[in-house]
């Protein structure tokens, strides 16, 4: 078993729904995140992928007049085509319809139900079908759902219960000596006083309809839903499989990502149900927070105030969608989305300060020095030793600020420290007025320099802003003559390639389009 692997996932997604920006916003997180554990050389496994069992799929599939499997064989494609659009590097997409889930959560619940932790009895209580969550009386608020509001069912059927109450004093154990299992710590505040508060047991099947997986000791029931999907995580690796190598190489996961809400889903019942079948636990479950409009209400199709992903990458392009995401939104903090905020960042940072930074370099480069990085070993050495590069000392710092700010998720921390180095180098050309440098010939190692520090801020920047923003990246370096085999990284190497003065004199540069064109204020 290798310790250099990274397994990360993000929650698997209802197929009753297209992708919508809160989805596109954890898988986009989870992508980041994977390229620069990629960068760093781990192994790293990222998965995501669709929950298509439950009450909620089957009526949305009988509304729709299809059986419930043709409804959800339509709706992949959405999720499919928007993570490839978005530049989406997952190493594995489940479904729960597929057989290898379908086996695996068997197998699980057979090991639950063997070690003595499910017991028949009957459910009486209430049930929100759009967030298949159980719910007792005193915990609706005017008789609605208190997470969505919307009406909930009274149901009274048999379920099998899972002794979830039994699993308190571990999991608060568990908590405790992983100080950092619950990300970000209000979040841990939040699930510690739950789990204090006194747990009931766990319906953990439904015995009313059945679109899910059967029960292997009790076919007249299928796993509840979240149960059902949570186990993904470890079918994915093959759990319950003839071969579990990939579970014994990734598993426990490093991260599992998921929003704000379904937090208690991912830090308690999994948990819970881990330990009842005696597996390891997951290292960490990081939660973000809602984006919400921008005037901070919730988004929705009938109020009109929903922002949708193709039609924002249709303005900032792909990258610029991205980079908008991961810079400016905190992640584990709610966030309100507005065009306005977004077309800002987008032409301060990319089009005015990257881009900007970018064209003027490349263009100069053609135009004074034909096209290629100028030698500043042919230069003057007592000329070039009295001129001071500002970004040289900040470049240095990148490196343990990005990886300190990415190891806990913290992508604005990450981004901003590339930032700043773009910041300086733009203001260093504007002081440094290579134009005027150029017409005068005594000025021609100063200017080589100028040029040249230009064009390594430019290389180091793409090569940090990889998990960012990767196709930007690319077509910069190629610009520069330089390409990276990104994805298989060697430990170490990032360092390697991001030291100042790493630019090969005599490289070709090219100038190509604008890398992010401007916006005009919606
Ligand atoms: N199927 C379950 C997850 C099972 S994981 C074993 C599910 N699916 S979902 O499609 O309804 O939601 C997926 C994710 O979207 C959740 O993490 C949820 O927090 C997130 N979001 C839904 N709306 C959101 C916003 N407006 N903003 C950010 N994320 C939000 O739950």
């Amino acid at each position: 078993m290798s310790n250099n692997t990274f397994y990360i996932s993000t929650p698997i997604y209802y197929v009753n729904g297209s992708p919508h920006i809160g989805t596109a916003y954890t898988t986009i997180a989870a992508d980041v995140a994977s390229r620069y554990k990629r960068m760093m050389g781990y192994d790293v496994h990222f998965l995501t992928g669709l929950d298509e069992h439950g009450q909620k799929v089957a009526s949305t599939a009988a509304e729709h007049n299809m059986s419930a499997i043709e409804w959800c064989d339509s709706q992949v494609q959405n999720f499919v085509e928007l993570w490839d659009k978005l530049n989406i590097s997952n190493d594995d997409f489940i479904r729960t319809t597929q057989d290898r889930h379908i086996k695996g959560v068997q197998q699980l619940m057979q090991k639950i139900y063997d070690n003595g932790y499910l017991y028949k009895d009957t459910y009486e209580g209430y049930y929100c079908t759009p967030c298949e969550t159980y719910f007792a009386q005193d915990e609706l608020i005017d008789g609605k759902c208190p997470d969505c509001g919307r009406d909930v069912e009274f149901i009274k059927e048999e379920n099998w219960f899972f002794k979830l109450s039994e699993f308190a004093t571990p999991l608060l154990e568990y908590y405790e000596s992983n100080p950092d299992f619950i990300c970000p710590k209000s979040r841990y505040n939040e699930v510690l006083s739950f789990v204090k508060g006194g747990m009931h047991d766990l319906s953990a099947s439904r015995s009313t309809f059945d679109w899910g997986v059967p029960l292997p000791f009790d076919e007249s029931h299928v796993a509840y839903v979240w149960v059902d999907a949570l186990i993904n995580y470890i079918t994915a690796l093959g759990y319950g499989s003839d071969d579990e190598s990939a579970l014994e190489n990734y598993w426990p996961a490093d991260y599992h990502l998921v929003g704000k809400d379904i937090i208690r889903f991912h830090c308690v019942i999994w948990p819970a149900m881990l330990l009842a079948a005696g597996l390891p636990l997951p290292k960490h479950v990081s939660a973000h927070g809602f984006l919400m409009a921008a005037d901070g209400s919730k988004m929705s199709k009938s109020k009109g105030n929903a922002l949708y992903p193709n039609e924002l990458i249709d303005i900032y392009g792909v990258d610029g969608y991205r980079y908008y995401f991961m810079s400016d939104v905190v992640f584990g903090n709610d966030a309100n989305i507005g065009l306005e905020r977004m077309t800002q960042v987008y032409n301060s940072d990319l089009a005015n300060t990257y881009g900007n930074l970018f064209s003027r370099v490349s263009n100069m480069t053609v135009s004074y020095f034909d096209g290629f990085v100028p030698d500043l070993s042919k230069c003057d050495s007592a000329i070039i030793q009295n001129l001071d590069c500002p970004m040289k000392s900040i470049a240095d710092g990148i490196f343990e600020k990005y990886t300190k700010a990415l190891d806990v998720l913290d992508f604005c921390g990450a981004s901003t420290a590339v930032m700043e180095l773009l910041h300086e180098a733009n203001l260093y050309i504007e002081n440094s007025a290579p134009w005027n440098l150029a017409k005068d010939e005594s000025k021609k190692d100063e200017l080589a320099y100028v040029i040249y520090n230009g064009l390594e801020t430019c290389r180091i920047a793409a090569t940090y802003f990889y998990p960012f923003m990767p196709d930007t990246s690319v077509e910069l370096l190629s610009r520069l003559s330089i390409g990276i085999d990104f994805e298989n990284l060697e430990s170490g190497q990032l360092k390697d390639l991001t030291t100042w003065g790493g630019l090969k004199a005599g490289l070709e540069v090219t100038k190509g389009a604008a890398l992010f064109d401007r916006i005009k204020n919606k």
